[in-house]
């Protein structure tokens, strides 16, 4: 589980998901794939839901979630308790995100960044730990708000 990840897309991610599962695999991690599996047309929130699902329930310990633009599926992966997703476009906050919101899985837009920048933020997010300290509550109070939402 150490170094499972779950990686996920729709048909707009099809062709960068396939990019960083071999870029994954060719740094020793366990990848659990969701699928799509091609680039027919599909609704990008039961994608959503199949990573946020292995993520939660433990068998990968970060998820990637690909679309055109990385926001639908940020959109409906934050609509699981226990997610923190962020869609990053630039390196310093796929790093910062983990650094300081201990976000659990990285929403990219393939029709908005290239693959280069695609792996490194991959690659940052991946490698970079939570940092703790203050930011330890100020996550609590984001998974106390799972709790809120029909408050
Ligand atoms: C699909 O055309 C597109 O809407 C989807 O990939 C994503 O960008 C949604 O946020």
């Amino acid at each position: 589980m150490e170094k499972t990840i779950a990686v996920g897309c729709d048909h707009g991610g099809f062709s960068l998901k396939v990019d960083i599962i071999s870029h994954l695999k060719s740094k020793g991690y366990t990848v659990i794939d969701c699928g799509t599996d091609s680039e027919k047309s599909v609704d990008y929130p039961v994608f959503a839901d199949k990573v946020c699902k292995a993520v939660t329930n433990g068998e990968a310990v970060l998820g990637i979630l690909v679309c055109g633009t990385g926001i639908g599926m940020s959109i409906a992966a934050n609509k699981h308790a226990g997610i923190r997703a962020a869609c990053c476009e630039n390196t310093f906050s796929a790093r910062m995100t983990r650094a300081h919101n201990d976000a659990n899985v990285l929403c990219l837009g393939a029709r908005v960044i290239g693959i280069g920048l695609a792996l490194d933020m991959v690659d940052l997010f991946l490698d970079t730990p939570f940092m703790g300290e203050r930011h330890t509550a100020r996550v609590e109070m984001l998974n106390a708000l799972d709790y809120k939402k029909d408050n």
